[in-house]
């Protein structure tokens, strides 16, 4: 792709052979922004010898320094193994318990000090403030509960099904300290969606809440955990028990029954364990600490196994250098911590560092667009973090609200897809008061946590590119014949790391032929080798890297779609549609939108003698937000008389794609059946 579509990116609209990277935003070299004078007198970093003592030749020694951030029960006597590649061990023979690295070590020093301020979406609730005190006491306490009522031990799986509340990380962090992986999956996917996950992964146990608020509703939520012990037993999976904690303590607040001998109210149980300690189970620094599940380029969403001190080590020192996180900070990412920027983000780096995280409940332009700000001046905030989603809708629903409140941020992140440097223009003079430090962080799920991303105190900002490799992190773009594509080339083809990091994902669970398949196997040259070297690591999206040595990212290379900056396959999307029994195709693809980024357009072909109606695509609609939740719900069902194809059978997706954002399908003459493409734009709307 490289070559071609570099070009296409400089000269023309992306046209014809439209993959998400050709379809991404595209935009020319911006100016760069100086971070402000304040910031780095206060920065943790701003020592530019920190990328010699990183480099390359100095790998794997230097993360010492990362596995060193953290309190350790048995220090490592390696830090680094790479015997089996790409299976990748990090601190070996250390043990550690990131529950206590979390909080415990901190209660010394900041006993009395916020750890969680959790937001509710009512504005009229009162804003909860738990000091570290009373985390380690409730994290103790359901500890002990999941231990003594549900008999967990370490290594085994807890699904969670939580809402944004301070009792999804306090429930995490009770896992963490069994040493039970938890596997969170985002409230917003459906109870069917958790099934699959909880039977991927051998749940036993699910835990969740009974309701929660959003967009001004209270939502039941405890519906979706019926539906998800439903689904997984006709997967020949058994949920044996649902803890439901209540968002009102002592009041049940939804309408579904509770399941005599299934489900217990956590709530109900908790004055049992009053007062009771767990000791923090002494773990092997290579135990997973969770499962993350994501989309990928085929089949059911995978799991991807994070360890601990790797995992920690990394998004600690991640949190204190390119987040510039100090104690007494107060810190708000307004992300879900259902998806990876929540767990690495709002959880485990912040509080690892000792400072205060804040959790909202609700909907960022709830009950207008200044409730965000409104809660930074009421809080405190000085280091806010947020996707260009959140920045685009708060941005057209109220661009004037900022000015109106007198928060003050000294850092803002920017974080799950590219953003176009007229709304990072916008972040940073209007959000940020021209005042603030700005990172714009590359990462995945896969990799922990950030991969690319300027130093705060180090480098200049510029808008819509992300930076450099972080330190520590080496990228490199490659073409498709493995041919290294040079700073300042001008070329877009596929970014990789060259070297392993403590923070990157160890395995998919269960499928480690799909690991190492999907993100090591295109560019290793020597599949024998013991050598990481030859092991780099493909993220799957494509990039260019401009003179100065700062990425651009494009946007995914596979069958991804990065919805409001959460990762959507598109095999998942069109196996719901296939589930409607009127449909006997289906394709989705990528529109290009003006908040969310990209939302879905799903096109569907039915069987001999069906008639195309709104009814069925209404049908077809529904049922993508049954399988997998209300967020990949598509822009348009569109029924066709027939998909585009090759002779060969194929469906052009590309075709599909330019008629949805509005684009030259290009030359179509050598499709099967190119008369079809006039009679679908004839019905797109
Ligand atoms: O395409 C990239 C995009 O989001 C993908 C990862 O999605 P997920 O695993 O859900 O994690 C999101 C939060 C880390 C990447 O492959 N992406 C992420 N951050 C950026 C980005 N694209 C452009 N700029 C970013 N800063």
């Amino acid at each position: 792709m490289a070559e071609q579509s570099a070009r296409r990116q400089s000269k023309e609209q992306p046209g014809a052979e439209v993959s998400e990277a050709q379809i991404a935003v595209h935009w020319q070299e911006e100016k760069y922004y100086s971070p402000p004078k304040e910031f780095i007198a206060q920065a943790n970093l701003t020592d530019k010898n920190v990328f010699k003592r990183m480099s390359l030749d100095k790998f794997p020694g230097y993360f010492k320094e990362f596995g060193e951030l953290l309190d350790w029960d048995k220090k490592w006597d390696k830090i680094f193994d790479g015997s089996k590649p790409p299976f990748w061990r990090w601190f070996v023979g250390g043990r550690l318990n990131a529950s206590s690295n979390c909080i415990d070590r901190h209660l010394a020093m900041h006993k009395n000090k916020t750890a969680i301020h959790f937001v509710p979406e009512p504005e009229n609730e009162p804003i909860q403030h738990l000091t570290y005190q009373e985390l380690y006491v409730r994290v103790n306490e359901f500890a002990a509960l999941l231990r003594d009522s549900c008999g967990l031990k370490a290594g085994d799986r807890v699904t969670l099904h939580m809402p944004m509340v301070a009792e999804l990380p306090i429930a995490m962090l009770a896992c963490a300290r069994l040493g039970v992986v938890h596997s969170q999956v985002f409230s917003g996917f459906s109870g069917k969606a958790c099934a699959d996950r909880a039977s991927d992964s051998e749940s036993h146990v699910l835990i969740t809440m009974d309701a929660y608020h959003r967009g001004g509703k209270l939502l039941d939520h405890k519906e979706k955990a019926d539906t998800a012990v439903a689904e997984a037993a006709k997967d020949g999976h058994k949920i044996d028990k649902v803890l439901v904690w209540q968002r009102y303590p002592g009041r049940y607040s939804s309408p579904a029954k509770l399941v005599d001998g299934r489900d217990f109210v956590v709530n109900e149980l908790l004055p049992k364990y009053r007062g009771k300690r767990v000791e923090p189970a002494q773990m092997a620094a290579d135990a997973p600490l969770f499962l993350m599940y994501t989309s990928g380029t085929t089949g059911r969403p995978k799991g991807c196994q994070h360890s601990i001190g790797g995992y920690l080590a990394y998004v600690a020192w991640t949190s204190k250098y390119i987040q510039d996180i100090h104690p007494e900070d107060v810190y708000w990412c307004m992300a879900d911590i259902g998806w990876i920027t929540g767990h690495s983000y709002i959880v485990y780096g912040p509080l690892a560092l000792a400072a205060s995280s804040v959790i909202y409940e609700g909907l960022p332009t709830y009950p207008d667009a200044g409730r965000p700000w409104r809660i930074a001046q009421e809080l405190d905030v000085n280091i806010f973090h947020t996707s260009p989603t959140a920045i685009r809708a708060l941005r057209k629903e109220g661009a004037d609200e900022p000015a109106k409140y007198g928060y003050r941020f000294k850092h803002m992140t920017t974080v799950g897809e590219p953003i176009e440097p007229e709304v990072w223009k916008w972040y940073h003079a209007v959000v940020g008061k021209g005042r603030a430090a700005i990172v714009d962080t590359w990462w995945q799920t896969e990799t922990g946590g950030f991969l690319c991303s300027t130093v705060p105190g180090i480098h200049k900002m510029k808008p819509g590119s992300a930076g450099p490799g972080v330190p520590g992190i080496h990228p490199a773009i490659y073409d498709d014949e493995g041919k290294e594509l040079k700073a300042g080339s001008g070329k877009a083809g596929n970014i990789c790391i060259r070297n392993p990091w403590p923070g990157v994902m160890q395995t998919i669970w269960k499928n480690p032929d799909r690991f190492v398949q999907q993100y090591y196997a295109r560019y290793c040259k020597d599949r024998k080798s013991k050598d990481w070297r030859d092991w780099p690591y493909m993220a799957g999206d494509g990039a260019v890297q401009a003179k100065d040595g700062y990425y651009r990212i494009l946007g995914r290379i596979d069958d991804v779609i990065n919805v409001a900056g959460h990762r959507l396959g598109t095999k998942e999307i069109e196996s719901a549609a296939l589930l409607v029994p009127e449909v006997v195709e289906a394709a989705v693809v990528p529109v290009a939108d003006q908040i969310k980024g990209k939302v879905p357009d799903l096109y569907v072909a039915l069987k001999p003698g069906m008639k195309p109606s709104d009814d069925v695509a209404k049908k077809v609609s529904a049922a993508v937000v049954t399988e997998i939740g209300a967020i990949a719900r598509p822009r348009q069902v569109v029924i066709v008389p027939d998909m585009p194809k090759t002779r060969s059978g194929k469906i052009m997706r590309r075709v599909l794609a330019a008629i949805s954002n509005g684009q030259d399908p290009g030359d179509v003459s050598t499709l099967a059946n190119p008369e079809v493409v006039d009679a679908i734009r004839g019905i797109v709307k």
